[in-house]
């Protein structure tokens, strides 16, 4: 009913215009010079920048993408962080660094900051005189009267920015700028708390901002553009210019005790946290198809867990009724966590009592009707609740048997697996509730491949160790976590201990084989998709991959750039992944195992539907692949769904 992915709701595309806007604005996006041979680099990692923020990220006045070369790395990094968290909204750049680690994105800012490269010449104004000596007295004097002080005095004298986290101004394009206020004034941009730029922001007109933007695009920029030093007196109280955050403490195994480590395995934090709020403090909205269902405030708040008793805890984990009496919505996994122990529901119960208060409500769910009702969640219990017991485990044998079992119980219970590899009917259940036969993600256009299917994303075949690698690091071989299983590997698996790793490795090579042979021996596509297809592949894709997708390993003998030959995800019965990634593109988790992934680039805004169906059935055919080819519906389809 629901999926990580999901849960980053700022992630959709919700301005298809605005897409439209940025391909319009950017004639160069494409067109990049040829590529230097690989290194295993930084700068090679983040080449995938290079595709809108200009070669080096140099962008210039003329088009919409950012200049991100050189400015001060405090906020560089801040506004990566902000993508993340929903702070700051742009669909394709959250993506891009969904699942990096605060210390990576760090790196990434000061690469970028340590650039120093020449600008481009500023456009001629495209403002009135009045504007423009308008923009000029708003950016060097203020506006006394509105309580709007200079740009410069937080900006530098010299508006090229001070340190550690107030950027320039100039070098910057109007439409850009003008955006970026707009967003402020809208609600879609936020800073450090407190903000002082939307301070700034709300005392202003729309034309001031307009005005402001030309008269700064216009201006040239200085010799010797560097930053300044930190502002001594700052005219408004600001969160964002005195210091760069601390990283984020993660979850971690090793921190943890008992519950915490309970709470890791089940990953309650990434349903249970807002984008931005306290970690358990609830709210996030869980898309279903049958509407929005919010999670509930899980810390020790009367709007919380405050009354509740260890024997509530236990009510609602295994049968899905909350302390009121009120049956839960399935979407939260109770049809898995009711296989939990009652000593592990105890831990977990203990842990989330143990932690900071914070009050807050999570909205009402936005639910359609019948399925609001508690009459629709009745019959949808008798229905499915009994599907969702598992086998009573007969006494270990062996300590095999016994490592599987521990397997079992972590895949079907806190490891809620099934919640997305589960194949679906129309009411979001099944026959077999625990069942890993592979189903597509609620209104969320991912596949969650069978585990059942070697072919598909069973991993019976594969040598344990690689296996362990990969739900551990979120890479192996030629194997990829991405998207929502890169999530759940960020945020939950590559902190699960290695015994328990080990045990859930046992148990998914133990499960019984299913292989489908569906779409697997299609014929190749006519002769004009073919041709179409290679050549796009040739232009955008082999630098990478390889002339003949055979991938490029990095300086660690691992792949820098995974082959395509005979790769899974290029092959699935379902194209969808392989839509998702070539679309949007982004970076493999940041792990203990892989903390530096190298970034693929989105294609959503350089190819046309038509083109990437021509390009994906050409390399779904390629090097002796036999799967089915990719309809530009099917591109549409997705495109349509990811944006909902
Ligand atoms: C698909 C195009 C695209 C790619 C690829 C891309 N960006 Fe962006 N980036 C944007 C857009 C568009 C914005 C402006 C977003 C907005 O309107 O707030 C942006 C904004 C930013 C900003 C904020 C700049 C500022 O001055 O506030 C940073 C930092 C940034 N990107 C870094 C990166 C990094 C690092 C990468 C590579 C990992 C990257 N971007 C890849 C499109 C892209
Ligand atoms: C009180 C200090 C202060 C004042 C005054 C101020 N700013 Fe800012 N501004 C900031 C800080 C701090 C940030 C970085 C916010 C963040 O990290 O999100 C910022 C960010 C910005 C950005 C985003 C830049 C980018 O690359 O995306 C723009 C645009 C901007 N300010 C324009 C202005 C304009 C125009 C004025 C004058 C009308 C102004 N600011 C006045 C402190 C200030
Ligand atoms: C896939 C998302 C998801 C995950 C993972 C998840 N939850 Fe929830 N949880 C929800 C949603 C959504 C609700 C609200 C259901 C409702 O109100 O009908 C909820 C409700 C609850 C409730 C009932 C609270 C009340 O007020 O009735 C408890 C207790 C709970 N979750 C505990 C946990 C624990 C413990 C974990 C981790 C082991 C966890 N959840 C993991 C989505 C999730
Ligand atoms: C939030 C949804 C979600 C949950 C929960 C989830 N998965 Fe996945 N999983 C996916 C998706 C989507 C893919 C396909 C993308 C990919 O290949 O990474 C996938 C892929 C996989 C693959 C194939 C990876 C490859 O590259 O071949 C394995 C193995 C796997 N998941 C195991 C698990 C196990 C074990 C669990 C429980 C601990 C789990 N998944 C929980 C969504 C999920
Ligand atoms: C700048 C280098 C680069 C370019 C250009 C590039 N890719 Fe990638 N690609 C990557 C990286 C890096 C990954 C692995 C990302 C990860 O770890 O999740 C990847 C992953 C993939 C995957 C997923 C593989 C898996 O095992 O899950 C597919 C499919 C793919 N690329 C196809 C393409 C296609 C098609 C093109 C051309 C349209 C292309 N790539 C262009 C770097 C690139």
């Amino acid at each position: 009913m629901t999926g990580l992915l999901a849960l980053s709701g700022g992630l959709r595309w919700s301005n298809a215009w605005m897409a439209a806007l940025l391909m319009a604005l950017s004639p160069a996006f494409g067109a990049q010079p040829p590529k230097p041979a690989f290194q295993d680099t930084l700068a090679q990692r983040v080449q995938v920048c290079f595709a809108c923020h200009g070669e080096q990220g140099r962008a210039g006045p003329d088009g919409y993408y950012p200049r991100i070369a050189g400015k001060p790395a405090g906020y560089l990094y801040n506004q990566l962080r902000h993508f993340q968290t929903g702070k700051r909204r742009h669909n394709l750049m959250t993506r891009l660094v969904a699942n990096l680690s605060d210390a990576y994105l760090m790196e990434i800012a000061q690469y970028f900051s340590a650039l120093d490269l020449p600008y481009a010449a500023p456009s001629a104004p495209r403002a009135t005189a009045a504007s423009l000596a308008r923009g000029r007295q708003l950016a060097l004097q203020g506006d006394a009267p509105l309580r709007v002080p200079a740009c410069a005095a937080c900006h530098g004298e010299q508006l090229t920015g001070r340190l550690p986290a107030t950027p320039g101004l100039l070098g910057l394009s109007s439409d850009y700028l003008n955006a970026q206020l707009g967003a402020w004034q809208a609600g879609a941009r936020a800073g450090h708390a407190p903000d002082c730029m939307a301070q700034v922001v709300q005392r202003l007109q729309a034309s001031d901002l307009a005005a402001v933007s030309s008269w700064l695009a216009a201006q040239p920029l200085p010799p010797r553009p560097q930053a300044a030093g930190p502002a001594l007196a700052p005219p408004l109280d600001c969160g964002s210019h005195q210091a760069v955050p601390a990283p984020r403490a993660e979850p971690t195994a090793d921190s943890a005790a008992g519950g915490r480590y309970l709470a890791v395995l089940g990953n309650c934090q990434g349903c249970h946290t807002r984008p931005g709020a306290a970690p358990f403090s609830g709210g996030r909205g869980i898309p279903t198809p049958f509407g929005t269902v919010f999670s509930s405030n899980l810390t020790p708040a009367a709007s919380g867990l405050a009354a509740w008793s260890a024997d509530d805890f236990w009510r609602a984990m295994h049968h899905g009724q909350s302390r009121d009496g009120r049956w839960l919505n399935p979407a939260f996994p109770y049809t898995n966590f009711r296989h939990i122990t009652r000593a592990d529901s105890d831990a977990l119960y203990a842990f989330f009592k143990g932690l900071e208060p914070v009050e807050g409500v999570p909205p009402p769910h936005a639910l359609r009707w019948p399925f609001n009702t508690q009459l629709a969640l009745r019959v949808w219990r008798s229905l499915y609740l009994p599907n969702a017991e598992s086998q009573p485990a007969p006494a270990a044998q062996s300590a095999a048997d016994a490592q599987r079992q521990r397997g079992a119980y972590l895949v079907q219970g806190l490891g809620h697996c099934s919640v997305c590899h589960m194949p679906r009917n129309a009411l979001g259940g099944n026959a077999d509730m625990l069942s890993l036969a592979g189903g597509f993600m609620d209104g969320q256009s991912w596949y969650a491949p069978s585990l059942r299917d070697p072919m598909d994303g069973g991993v019976q075949n594969k040598p344990a160790a690689e296996v362990r690698q990969l739900l551990q690091s979120g890479r192996s071989g030629v194997d990829r976590t991405s998207g929502p299983m890169a999530e759940v590997v960020r945020h939950s698996l590559q902190h699960w201990t290695g015994q328990d790793i080990d045990a859930m490795v046992a148990y998914l090579q133990s499960l019984p084989q299913a292989v489908s042979a569906e779409n697997r021996t299609a014929p190749a596509p006519p002769r004009r998709v073919w041709d179409r297809g290679a050549a796009l592949y040739d232009k955008h894709c082999a630098d990478c991959h390889g002339t003949q997708g055979q991938g490029v390993r990095g300086a660690d003998g691992n792949w820098a750039y995974p082959p395509l030959r005979g790769n899974r995800t290029v092959l699935q019965s379902s194209p969808a992944n392989l839509m998702q990634t070539v679309l949007y593109g982004g970076f493999g988790p940041s792990t203990a195992g892989n903390p530096r992934p190298f970034g693929m680039p989105p294609y959503v805004l350089t190819l046309s539907e038509q083109e990437i169906a021509d390009l994906l059935s050409y390399l779904r055919a390629a090097w002796g692949h036999q799967a089915a080819p990719v309809s530009a519906v099917d591109v549409q389809r997705l495109r349509d769904g990811a944006a909902r």
